[in-house]
């Protein structure tokens, strides 16, 4: 079956942040919203199909997830990434950012270091400050052909933090970590004990030419120190139905953990995402193959597009996510001048860089998971304010 990923799908009115919170976060209702990470494509038939019958019963009560829905999952994790995961290692969460807090709860205390890998999603600076711990920066380089990390600097910071939270693949500089890298990092965090927590919410989100590591897979000991979180909801568009895993590997940290998320009465979640995620971790296979090939004629479209019209904006082409990390800092104005020229001049809808770390600032980051004429649009949009 061929996808359709050219169709407009109105989304204005259905409470949805991309679209109906513009006035709010742009001050101007009419930008064109390439921000928050959900797809404008529609969410796959299959994954439709299974809330659709579920919710043909007329009964919408409390339910667990059964070996059938994990069962789904591990499938998953073993013909795309070629990771064994064993059931007892999975758990349900009600999102990632949701999981990652947990565990900063439950494996640190007030006043620990923790690790980012700014610039980073935001929600990870807060996984630290929301909770009294110390946000140490081990910021991103910039090399000759895209972001590396400061390996020399993390080894100096792990001395003395309790926690690392990694970004695998890296939003939003698009970085899908090698094997080498993520070994290195391991190992530093290992000889210091910092536990590390890997976010691969955008693993299945790889672009062609490149592969996922999940990073329990390095060796037994990195799987044994670590947490890992995993989700259908960026690869099918299924954010709205709150359905996440942790994958913990150790049975005593997979123990703490668990605890803590029922301590917090966290761990049932609701029946659509559990039917929607089962469902896309049977079928998705095709799908998600026609997405990655849609989604690299997007980057492909703006890379071109830049490279020849606009070429004061900076980029490295993304290896993951469908997110392109754009750097405005060639046009020498301030913050505030980008950011109105942005909203009000382009009437583009783009999330503000320095959200993401200071070194963000003067950048935009721009959603790409939308029809190719959206992207058509938003390029005529740039060029228009800043050609
Ligand atoms: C790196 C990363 N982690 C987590 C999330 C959100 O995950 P959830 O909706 O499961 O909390 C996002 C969404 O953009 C993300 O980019």
């Amino acid at each position: 079956m061929q996808y359709n990923f050219d169709k407009i799908i109105p989304r204005e009115d259905t409470n949805c942040v991309k679209y109906d919170l513009r006035q709010v976060v742009f001050g101007n209702p009419k930008v064109l919203p390439m921000w928050v990470a959900d797809m404008d494509f529609e969410t796959p038939d299959f994954a439709r199909n299974a809330v659709i019958a579920r919710a043909e019963h007329p009964v919408y009560g409390y339910h667990f997830k059964d070996e059938p829905y994990f069962k789904a999952i591990q499938g998953w994790l073993l013909r795309h990434h070629q990771w064994q995961v064993d059931l007892e290692w999975m758990s349900f969460v009600p999102g990632v950012v949701c999981g990652f807090n947990m565990a900063v709860m439950a494996f640190t205390k007030e006043g620990d270091e923790i690790i980012i890998q700014s610039p980073v999603y935001p929600p990870f600076h807060h996984a630290a400050t929301g909770h009294n711990r110390k946000l140490v920066y081990n910021t991103l380089k910039v090399g000759e052909k895209g972001y590396e990390m400061d390996f020399e600097l993390l080894e100096s910071q792990a001395k003395t933090a309790k926690m690392l939270i990694l970004c695998n693949p890296h939003n939003p500089v698009g970085r899908c970590w090698t094997h080498d890298e993520l070994l290195r990092l391991s190992e530093i965090c290992l000889r210091n004990h910092v536990l590390v927590i890997a976010d691969e919410i955008h693993c299945d989100l790889v672009l062609p030419g490149f592969k996922h590591v999940p990073y329990a897979t390095l060796n037994e000991e990195t799987a044994n120190h670590c947490i890992v979180f995993h989700a259908a909801s960026k690869t099918f568009n299924l954010a709205g139905l709150a359905t996440s895993t942790a994958i913990i590997p150790n049975k005593d940290m997979r123990d703490t953990f668990n605890n803590y998320v029922h301590s917090m009465e966290a761990e049932l979640g609701n029946i659509f995402g559990k039917v929607a995620t089962q469902a896309s971790m049977e079928q998705g296979d095709e799908w998600l193959s026609q997405l990655l090939d849609y989604v690299q004629g997007n980057v492909d479209y703006v890379a071109d597009f830049l490279a020849q019209k606009l070429p004061k904006v900076r980029f490295f082409k993304p290896e993951a996510t469908y997110m392109m990390w754009l750097d405005f800092n060639g046009f020498g104005l301030s913050e505030e001048e980008l950011w109105l020229k942005m909203t009000r001049g382009a009437e583009l809808g783009l999330n503000r860089g320095k959200e993401f770390g200071q070194e963000g600032s003067g950048f935009f980051r721009i959603n790409l998971a939308c029809p190719r004429s959206t992207v058509e649009e938003a390029m005529r949009r740039l060029y228009s304010e800043f050609g």
